[in-house]
């Protein structure tokens, strides 16, 4: 069956990769990971892109991919944390499928992010109070654009899952 895209989005370390990987299965449906692909196509990493090409620059990526990925059926899109951010993205991703916000404290988040050095917004800034301060700036943002919200902390991949499609299909 051919099934209207899923868009995952939230902060850094609220799962969506992981929920992602699960969700394709459950669902049968394709994965995109954005990060993955902007880095594929750039041959370069996110880190990289930031320092040599700057924030906006791939920002800009970000929006492209999106518009581009906005008329495929039958995809789970990961998003990057920030992609939710522009408004113009929060508006394609209601055209492009349902979105659902994955949200996590703080505290649960610093735990999944603290042996990584792949986000250059986290680097020199894992601990709970900076994480906490940008999770509040963006709160709104997330919010917009989000159909359902679901809950990650202390929670099973499987549980989450369950709650995601139960949602999605009440749409
Ligand atoms: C970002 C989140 C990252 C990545 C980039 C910026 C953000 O994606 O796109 O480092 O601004 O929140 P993940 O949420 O997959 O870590």
């Amino acid at each position: 069956m051919e099934r209207k895209n899923i868009l995952l989005i939230g902060f850094m370390g609220t799962g969506k990769s992981t929920v992602s990987a699960r969700l394709k299965k459950e669902l049968d449906m394709k994965e995109v990971d954005t990060d993955m692909l902007i880095e594929k196509r750039q041959g370069m990493t996110i880190s990289d892109i930031f320092a040599q090409k700057g924030e906006e620059a791939f920002r800009n990526m970000e929006t492209e991919l999106l518009k581009e990925l906005k008329s495929e059926r039958n995809l789970i899109i990961s998003c990057g944390g920030g992609m939710a951010l522009r408004d113009e993205n929060a508006a394609v991703m209601k055209e492009a499928g349902t979105v659902v916000w994955l949200t996590a404290e703080p505290e649960t988040i610093l735990e999944r992010v603290k042996h990584d050095d792949s986000r250059p917004l986290l680097r020199g800034n894992k601990n709970v109070e900076f994480i906490g301060n940008l999770l509040e700036q963006r709160y709104s943002k997330y919010k917009a654009a989000a159909d359902v919200a679901v809950a990650t902390d202390c929670r099973t991949v499987k549980d989450i899952c369950g709650e995601i499609i139960r949602k999605v299909c009440e749409k």
